[in-house]
């Protein structure tokens, strides 16, 4: 049997043009395509301020790779585990990368300034990533997908870049993951796909319960990040926060497969 298709395959061609309509619409000053290559971090301070971000960076990873294995087990599904055994190795490669690039740059091992990072993701998430199967999915979503609006800009208006680490990022990390959002996205939509007319509205109400619940968690967080980001990389974030919330909207709208004006009213990153 041939499965009807109601709407494109998640992929990243498809990540590029729902982006290119929100910069159209929200920010058409942001320009489509890097116009300057970034250049290393010069001043003690630009040092400094990358070395924070680039951990900040490593936290994030090492965090995903925490939460995995704490939860790896507790999934029955064979199919699930082969995933997120995948997203754990390629995850604690990026921290391990960035964790060397850093030791080999300042000459000492930031594990420690890496853990202490780790340790704030788990206090402001608390028990949502690892609470049931909606919260982990939820935490997939956050630090897996929406956080993409943030790495478009990235991309396109950075400034500082180490040449070492964009190597790695650009042969290793970026098709790594495009493969993690396409496993969150594969993992829901058998399990949606499943359900029964009446499950699914609750499933949907579930996810978004749970996914609403990790934005209120994350907010200071992100704020913090962003202003990082500029700081250290030099990247435009006045229009993050309208562009991170449309973001959102359409990855939800996408991956519950209901029109946007359907969602209803979501926690903003400015809440
Ligand atoms: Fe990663
Ligand atoms: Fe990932």
């Amino acid at each position: 049997m041939t499965a009807i298709l109601t709407r494109p395959a998640w992929t990243t061609d498809l990540e590029l043009e729902i982006f290119d309509k929100l910069l159209d619409k929200y920010a058409p000053h942001i320009p489509k395509k890097r116009s300057l290559e970034p250049r290393s971090p010069e001043t003690d301070e630009e040092r400094e301020n990358f070395y924070r971000f680039r951990m900040a960076g490593a936290a994030h990873d090492l965090f995903i790779v925490q939460v995995c294995a704490k939860i790896i087990d507790s999934f029955a599904n064979p199919e699930l585990q082969l995933f997120l055994s995948r997203q754990i190795g390629d995850d604690g490669a990026h921290a391990q990368n960035t964790r060397l690039r850093a030791q080999a740059i300042l000459g000492h091992d930031p594990i420690e300034d890496i853990q202490k990072q780790v340790q704030k993701h788990w206090d402001y998430m608390g028990d949502l990533p690892i609470r049931n199967w909606q919260g982990f999915l939820a935490f997939e979503l956050h630090y897996e997908l929406h956080i993409v609006a943030l790495l478009f800009i990235n991309s396109r208006t950075s400034k500082i870049n180490d040449p070492d680490s964009a190597k790695f990022a650009a042969e290793r990390i970026l098709p790594d993951e495009a493969v993690h959002r396409l496993g969150v996205v594969d993992w829901w939509q058998r399990k949606y796909d499943q359900a029964s007319p009446a499950e699914k509205e609750d499933l949907i109400a579930q996810v978004i319960e749970a996914d609403e619940e990790g934005q209120r968690r994350r907010n200071p967080y992100l704020r913090d990040h962003w202003q990082l980001s500029q700081k250290a990389i030099g990247i435009e974030i006045d229009d993050l926060p309208v562009l991170y919330d449309a973001w959102r909207r359409e990855i939800l709208s996408y991956f519950l497969d209901i029109p946007i004006s359907r969602l209803p009213q979501l926690v903003s990153v400015n809440d």
